[in-house]
């Protein structure tokens, strides 16, 4: 199926590996993703979640274009694809764990939908992006342009999807699309000091976070006001505050258990 899931210490890796179709993404490995944010989700000893690619010469691709005749060939397998990228993207952003995308090489057309669904997105200088839907005749899903609007805007999306075109990795800088751009030979250990602060932060603050985000984010309906409450009740009423002013306090480093 070409998808790696594993949990290292407290990190759980999602890999896409087929690297000799540059880590393009299969319909196997899209529904690999949901059960493996789901295992995440539930393990109290994950406390973030990193997506990359096999080796060094892409993220991703994008979708398995050799799939699309049997996958994207009509209306109904278009919106069943759809319907299967949503649940994708959903399972991402929708998860307690924060996400980091950490991209080398290729990030093509589903390989930034994944990153932008992450929560953190950090490239090496190596690395070049495009969503080349209309290269295709391809028509881009809702939850990917909602994603894209969000966060490099209108005019940048607009040029993003009419002209398919390449980005190098100080333009993927510039417009938002990432947080950061690491020469090649540095990625990988930066990545690692931002997973270690990941799961040493306090899981119930960044959760928080993530819910009261998405809440505002979210697609359709007002923001349910009640979970976001709830969720700033569970942080502010959790052991982990208390650890969290009693450390200050103390002067050390606070231990964070997520409750
Ligand atoms: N789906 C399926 N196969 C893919 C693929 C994809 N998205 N992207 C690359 N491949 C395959 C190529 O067909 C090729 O297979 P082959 O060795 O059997 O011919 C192999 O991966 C290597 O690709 P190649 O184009 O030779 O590598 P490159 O380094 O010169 O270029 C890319 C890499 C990513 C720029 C180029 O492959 C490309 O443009 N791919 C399509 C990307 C795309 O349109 N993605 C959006 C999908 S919605």
């Amino acid at each position: 199926m070409t998808l790696r899931v594993e949990k290292r210490g407290a990190t759980g890796w999602i890999v896409f590996d087929q690297p000799d179709k540059r880590n393009a993404i299969n319909d196997a490995m899209w529904r690999g993703i949901p059960p493996a944010m789901q295992r995440f989700d539930e393990d109290p000893e994950v406390r973030c979640v990193v997506f990359r690619g096999a080796g060094t010469a892409a993220f991703s691709a994008g979708a398995d274009i050799s799939e699309f005749e049997s996958t994207r060939s009509n209306e109904e397998a278009v919106g069943k694809y759809d319907h299967l990228l949503d649940r994708v993207l959903h399972a991402i952003q929708g998860s307690s764990k924060p996400s980091v995308a950490m991209i080398y090489g290729y990030c093509f057309g589903g390989g930034v939908e994944i990153a932008l669904a992450c929560d953190l997105r950090y490239c090496a200088a190596s690395a070049q992006f495009s969503i080349p839907a209309a290269k295709l005749g391809l028509a881009y899903n809702v939850e990917g342009h909602k994603r894209l609007l969000e966060t490099v805007g209108h005019a940048r999306a607009r040029e993003i999807m009419f002209l398919g075109r390449r980005y190098k990795a100080d333009a993927a800088l510039a417009m938002g699309l990432v947080h950061q751009v690491l020469p090649d030979g540095e990625l990988e250990q930066f990545t690692d000091g931002v997973l270690q602060t990941l799961s040493e932060n306090a899981p119930l603050s960044i959760a928080n976070t993530k819910t009261i985000l998405e809440e505002y984010a979210k697609s359709a309906g007002a923001p349910d006001h009640a979970r976001m409450r709830a969720a700033i009740e569970r942080c502010a009423q959790s052991q982990d505050y208390k650890e969290g002013r009693r450390a200050f306090m103390e002067k050390r480093k606070p231990k964070f258990q997520g409750r």
